[in-house]
């Protein structure tokens, strides 16, 4: 939540601030600001509620000058509403110092009483206000040392925070520190700049490297210098991003939604690219870490939304092929209730992110706990990857729309890989599982394209015709019913609309009475071929509701024509293995859930009450 950018160079600093922040909106988008200072050491700072095109109309009519040190911000509000004021920057020291802030102050109550008892005025709502008091306080005791004031300051805060700030006093430099918030230092030449990812500062330099937990980092164009919260030098970990700028433009698409669904073929094969050697699965990255696998009982994946239904199906894959028994939890519920883990539970996170603040809590607790933790990440350098033993990275490029789809396929595949990594290596997995998956995996990519190629436009026109619906509900059994959830999900989550997803089987208990003449359902039908009894099941389920009047729309196998007269519609996916349906069922979903958000005239990039990445709890 809340993207930060920070620079300092040779260059105009308006511009690059807000073409970082146009590449950070997904992180927020309720308002926006940016605060530059010149090299006389003259502050200006314009900032707007609404989408950064507000902001961007503010500069125009107002431009800000030639100050070639500055940090901007686009926000998502956690406290005060999204209003001018509230908008970050925040000013303090005689509107000398400017402030920006990611994360939740939770203190900020008794601190704000504390500053207002000193004689501080504040202007706005915000936590991040008090913070700039904070610093302005400490700035002045510390005889104008700017880290100095941040090493006095992080000490009074709890809860999660990244604080970027730059005063008048000092053209040319920015600090900033964080906790349990995310921010990236990017290496140029003569020019540095912070970010609260790679995204914000990758069309100027792909050298990037990691801060740490609990550190302060100071730049200027030529030095940037790390400190831990107690003064000790840190050597930040570098690290180069392996995308380029153009990888997070839409590249002539109406949204980036559609790009990464047009992406989500290349996402899972650049997931297994290099991972197969000799028919083998193979994962550089878990070289000489076998005994995070031999030594455990149990395995519990942590995750939300989206990256939480990735999991469910990920369940299906490591009991099978690693026979392991598996649970997957919400990573916030995870934390509060007191759970049972230890050194023989391998604890694997999954996470877009790889900054959602549940999840990230959630392992560290894990890891206190003494399990031994594994990321499925799709961010380099961010923060969850980094609190973990191993990782495996999906590589399904930037995703910036808030809905995930091409990291979302993504994920199920790195869980399939590593499934069948760990049964590898736990001798569970039978030789014909093993050739079999490897050439599940490597078909697809083809796969899904054919789906995209053949099915894409249909779906649109049916959710072009379903525009007006009020409430659709998902189905779906074994593999298919995380598949079920996740369309339900994504159909909520950017055309607004009610949609539940269910266990076919569970619909006897209680769902069916939702049944009514009319009622779009939508069916994910298992392979006849896979299973007989369950496709038998299903086709009885879809009876069921039939008769109450449900309007079946299927999406089954090419062939299945046992499903055809009992569907209204029929969506048509590759035929693949049991296991692997799954990666191609959510296709159409994703593709409807697009379609109908579109149909309705929404911005699918940037649904209402939402942002990208949830760093905070
Ligand atoms: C839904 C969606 C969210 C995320 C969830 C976890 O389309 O994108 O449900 O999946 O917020 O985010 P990450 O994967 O970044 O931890």
């Amino acid at each position: 939540m809340c993207g930060i950018v920070g620079y300092v160079g040779p260059r105009a600093s308006q511009d690059i601030l807000v073409s970082g922040l146009a590449r950070l909106e997904y992180r927020g988008y309720d308002s926006a600001g940016i605060a530059v200072i010149d090299e006389s050491g003259s502050l200006g700072m314009r900032k707007r509620a609404g989408k950064l095109s507000a902001l961007r109309e503010a500069l125009a009519a107002e431009p800000i000058g030639a100050g070639t040190t500055g940090i901007g911000h686009t926000r998502w509000a956690t406290h005060g509403g999204p209003t001018d004021e509230n908008a970050h920057p925040h000013l303090a020291d005689d509107d000398r110092l400017a402030v920006i802030h990611n994360g939740i102050i939770e203190n900020f109550a008794d601190l704000r009483r504390e500053l207002a008892a000193d004689g501080v005025t504040f202007r706005s709502e915000t936590d991040t206000e008090v913070a700039a008091a904070l610093l302005a306080r400490a700035y002045r005791a510390n005889g104008g040392d700017l880290v100095g004031a941040f090493r006095a300051v992080v000490h009074r805060l709890d809860g999660a925070f990244t604080l970027l700030a730059t005063h008048e006093d000092h053209p040319g430099l920015v600090v900033g520190a964080r906790r349990n918030s995310p921010l990236v230092i990017g290496l140029g030449e003569g020019e540095n700049f912070l970010g609260s990812d790679v995204a914000a500062f990758v069309e100027h330099t792909r050298h990037a490297l990691a801060i740490g937990q609990d550190e302060i980092v100071a730049i200027t164009p030529d030095a940037v210098s790390v400190i831990d919260f107690d003064g000790n030098p840190v050597e930040p970990a570098p690290f180069e991003v392996s995308w380029d700028a153009s990888a997070a433009d839409k590249g002539g698409w109406s949204s980036f939604m559609a790009k990464e669904v047009s992406e989500e073929p290349e996402a899972v094969a650049n997931t297994v690219r290099g991972r197969i050697r000799d028919g083998r699965i193979v994962i550089p990255e878990l070289d000489g870490l076998d005994e995070l696998f031999t030594g455990i009982e149990r395995v519990v994946i942590l995750a939300c939304g989206t990256a939480y239904y990735s999991g469910l199906v990920g369940k299906y894959a490591i009991e099978r092929w690693a026979r392991i028994p598996v649970d997957v939890e919400l990573a916030h519920e995870f934390r509060y209730r007191d759970p049972i883990v230890g050194a023989s539970t391998l604890v694997v996170s999954i996470s877009q992110s790889g900054e959602t603040m549940d999840t990230l809590m959630a392992v560290k607790e894990a890891a206190r706990l003494g399990a031994k933790t594994l990321s499925i990440c799709n961010t380099q350098g961010a923060t969850i990857p980094r609190e973990s033993d191993a990782i495996v990275y999906t590589h399904a490029g930037p995703e910036v729309a808030v809905a995930s789809t091409k990291a979302f396929v993504a994920q199920i595949t790195a869980l399939y890989l590593l499934a069948l990594h760990v049964g590898r290596v736990r001798e569970a997995l039978s030789t014909d599982d093993a050739a079999e998956a490897v050439v599940q995996l490597e078909e697809l990519p083809e796969k899904i394209q054919w789906i995209l190629d053949n099915e894409q436009e249909r779906i649109e026109q049916l959710a072009h015709w379903m525009a007006d619906t009020r409430s659709v509900l998902f189905l779906g059994r074994h593999v298919g019913f995380p598949i079920a959830l996740e369309g339900a999900l994504k159909l909520k989550e950017i055309s607004y609309i009610h949609a539940e997803g269910f266990a076919a089987g569970e619909l006897k208990h209680g769902p069916i009475a939702l049944i009514e003449p009319g009622q779009p359902v939508f069916v994910v039908v298992p392979s006849p071929r896979g299973n007989a009894t369950m496709h038998a099941k299903v086709i009885s389920n879809i009876e069921e509701i039939r008769a109450r009047g449900a309007r079946i729309i299927a999406i089954a196998e090419q062939g299945d024509t046992a499903v055809l007269p009992s569907a209204d519609e029929m969506l048509r996916i590759p035929l693949a293995s049991p296991l692997f349906e799954p990666i191609l069922a959510v296709v159409p979903l994703h593709i409807f859930a697009m379609g109908l958000a579109t149909a309705k005239g929404l911005d699918v990039d940037q649904p209402r009450n939402l942002a990208k990445s949830v760093t905070v709890e």
